[in-house]
Parts: structure tokens; sequence; C-alpha cells
């Protein structure tokens, strides 16, 4: 609803309301004629009328929705959602007095709350609160802030590189107030959405499927958002479908995104980088999320080979995620540094506890992080954002070449596998 972009604004109406009662209307409509708008965009029939409404023509800037007849509001307004287009300000008013109530509609993207009664001004407070919002500054932001784009990419399976995508598009959101797409190319298996409590909708599917029909107006209409700076495309492609496609849908994504939105991450999982190469070509960087372990070793030092030859302007930020506190290490981080030839930058502890807490509340791992675990993801969004806006090739720190780079990646990798071998002889 209050999405941080507004394509088509000027195709929409400024102002519709949809109401229960004569007194809600009666006091609207003198309201609308202060701001210019018609009284007879003051509708009768509540919730229900305006679902039924939108779903047939373009949502308005700003919509006044009454509740009072809605038995489960946020579950109506879940379905308002669903027809409503990104961009429109919607207000609610009812009689349920529950500050949960509240909360939740304000998550679901509400930008107000009126409790009944109310009087006429705080419906004046509450307009001009909104036409603020929408003349504010999300246009003149863009100006400001070019577009970043981070890929995220794990150099094995569940080594939680969707972890960090959904945390890292969620910070750049909410701590750097940056409007960010989290685009999910895990196409059957992906789990932006779902990590955000989201449905994921068909908007990816159908631009796989219709690549053509790809613009800023379906960019608007197909994103799920999350919060007022975060917005989602993702998939649960059926898995009997293979995924048929050039990646020429995935392209233009990349490119309407690149118009809509302040910053993008691209989840990425590692075979489509070797299938659709070209997604990585204009991110300005590549977060590497590995685990130390000697699988992750070996993957670790063909991705990062693999960026060094297909986007050598690309940055890289080696993650090692997961990484507990004991002793229970495959390969320590200085085998694992001096292996892959280069410092790993961030690293991630593994708690299982806080990583249960964010897939039970549906939050970004680092929404519900702090201390210890917060501290990583918020050092890790401030280099992406510092290495994005940095001039010049990717700064890597070579461990190897710092120590003389005498062994070559496969001695040291040899070298690492032969470890485990001679302690067992
Ligand atoms: N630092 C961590 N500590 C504990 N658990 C973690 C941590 N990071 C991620 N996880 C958990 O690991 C699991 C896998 O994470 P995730 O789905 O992000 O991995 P992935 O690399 O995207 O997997 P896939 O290869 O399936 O795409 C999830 O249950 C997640 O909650
Ligand atoms: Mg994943």
């Amino acid at each position: 609803m209050n999405a941080p972009f507004q394509a088509r604004a000027g195709l929409r109406d400024p102002f519709q309301a949809f109401v229960c009662d004569d007194a809600t209307a009666d006091m609207l409509r003198p309201v609308a004629v202060e701001h210019g708008w018609s009284p007879e965009k003051v509708n009768k029939g509540g919730l229900r009328n305006a679902v039924q409404s939108l779903s047939v023509s373009a949502s308005p800037n700003i919509l006044f929705v009454d509740l009072s007849e809605s038995a489960d509001p946020l579950n109506d307004i879940n379905a308002l959602a669903e027809v409503c287009e990104p961009g429109t300000i919607v207000i609610a008013s009812g009689q349920v007095n529950d500050v949960r109530l509240y909360r939740d509609l304000v998550a679901s993207g509400i930008h107000d709350y009126l409790l009944k009664p109310f009087t006429v001004d705080q419906l004046r407070d509450t307009f001009a609160n909104a036409q603020t919002v929408l003349s504010g500054p999300r246009g003149e932001a863009q100006v400001d802030k070019p577009h970043i784009m981070a890929a995220v990419i794990g150099v094995r399976g569940g080594v939680g590189a969707s972890t960090i995508a959904t945390s890292l598009a969620w910070l750049l959101g909410e701590k750097a107030h940056r409007s960010t797409a989290l685009l999910d190319l895990d196409i059957h298996f992906g789990t932006g959405a779902l990590a955000l409590d989201l449905e994921p909708g068909r908007g990816l599917t159908d631009a796989i499927e219709n690549p053509s029909r790809i613009d800023g107006l379906f960019i608007e209409r197909a994103m799920v958002r999350a919060n007022e700076r975060l917005s989602v495309l993702s998939a649960e492609a059926p898995i009997h479908q293979p995924l048929i496609t050039d990646g020429s849908a995935f392209f233009q994504l990349q490119e309407e995104m690149r118009n809509a939105f302040e910053s993008t991450v691209l989840d990425l999982p590692r075979h489509m980088l070797i299938q659709f190469p070209h997604m990585v070509h204009d991110a300005h960087v590549a977060v590497v999320v590995a685990e130390l372990t000697l699988a992750a070793t070996r993957d670790t030092i063909r991705v990062l080979a693999w960026l060094k030859s297909n986007a050598p302007q690309t940055k890289v930020i080696v993650v090692a995620n997961g990484v507990p506190s004991g002793g229970a290490l495959e390969i320590n981080r200085k085998d694992f540094e001096q292996s892959i030839e280069r410092s790993v930058d961030i690293v991630i502890p593994a708690d299982g506890k806080l990583a249960a807490q964010a897939a039970k509340l549906g939050k970004p791992l680092a929404e519900v992080a702090s201390g210890k675990v917060g501290a990583p993801f918020t050092a890790l969004s401030n280099m992406v954002l510092s290495h994005a806006t940095e001039e010049g090739a990717a700064s890597e720190t070579s461990a190897a070449a710092a120590s003389g780079g005498a062994k070559s990646l496969v001695d040291n990798l040899k070298s690492m596998l032969a470890k485990p071998k001679a302690k067992a002889a």
C-alpha cells in the first residue's frame, strides 16, 4: 500500500472513502472538499465495498476505509492489500480499541487508524499527515541516493545465503532508509517471502512466463510489500515445472528495479549464477556466503575465481556464517583464509535459538538480532553501502599475498584436505 514508489500517481484519483455510516460520511465530505477532492468519492459499504471496487479499478492516492462492520479487521485489511496498488496511503477507522490490532494494522501497511468516535480535527490531522507523506521525500530521495545492487551468493546449499539476503535488504531499508527490493531468484524453493511472513504471489512467475510485460507498472503491482521501505519479489513455482527462461526476464526485472528503488538485493542461488552469469554484471557488490567447512572452502575458492573472471568490477565481501563459538570447527578461520587467499570480511556466529526465533516471528534474523549476532549484520550493511558508493576496482584483502602468497589454490586446498586424514592415521 504505502510503498516507496509511485509510478502511476498521476493516473490515480486523489482520494476515495468507503464508510459504514452516515455520520462518518457527513464528517468526511466537507473535509474532502477542503482538500479539493470530490465529496462524491465518499462511498458507502465500508471495507467490503473497498475490496470489490479496487479489484476492478485503479487505487487512489489516499484511501479511507471504515472497518466497523469487519469481523476480522486484520484479515480483511490483508484482502485489501491484495487488490490495492502500491503507493496508496490507507487510513482505516473502526471501533476496536486494541493496541495490538493497531500495531498489526500499521505493520500491514496502514498509514493510520482512527478510533471511533473521532473528531473532525483528528480527521484533518490524519489527512494532512498523509498528504505530507505523499508529496514528501520519496521522490526526492532517488536524486540523492544512486541505486546500489548487491548479489548474495551461497557457496554451498544451506549456508545461510537467504537469511543474509533478507537481513541485508531489511537493514538497507530500515537502517539506511533506502527503498529496497529483494529479488529472490530461487524460483522453486525461495524463502524470501516466507522469511518475512508474506505470500510470494504470482509476480515473479508471471514475469518469467511473459518478460515483455515487465515495466514500471508491472513492478509496482507485482512486488509484495514487507514494510514501508522493503518490497519482495519471490516465487514458489510448482516443483513439477522446470524453469524455462533465457534469463531476459531477470535482466529486465533488474532494470526496472533500478528505476523504482534505491537498492536491490539479489538472492542468487549458485546454480543460477552458472546459468545466468549476466545477473552479477551490474551488481556493485557480491556477498559470498560460506561456512567454515572443507566443502565450503573448495567452493569459495571456485566462486571467488568465477567472480574475478566474470565480474571483475564487482566488489566482493566474504561472509563466514554460522560459525560455532566452541572448538567444533571443521576448518579454522586462519586456514580458511589462507586457502581462499583473502580475508574473511564478516563473521556471523551460529545462533540456532535466534534463528528459530526469527523464523517463528517471520522476521529477518538481523531484525531480532542484537549484540554478537547483530553487530556483524550492521557491519555487512555498512560495508555494502561503502563498497557500492566507492569508485575503483574490488578492494580484496589477500591474506596469502600479505604472507608472500607462496602456495597455489590447489596446494592450499590439498593441504587442508590432508589434515583430517593425517590425524586419523
Ligand atoms: N548464523 C546462523 N545461526 C544459526 N542458524 C542459521 C544462521 N544463519 C542461517 N541459519 C539457519 O540456517 C538455515 C538455512 O538458511 P538459509 O535458508 O538462509 O540458507 P541458504 O544458503 O539460503 O539455503 P539454500 O541453499 O536452501 O538456498 C535456516 O534455517 C536459517 O534459519
Ligand atoms: Mg536460499
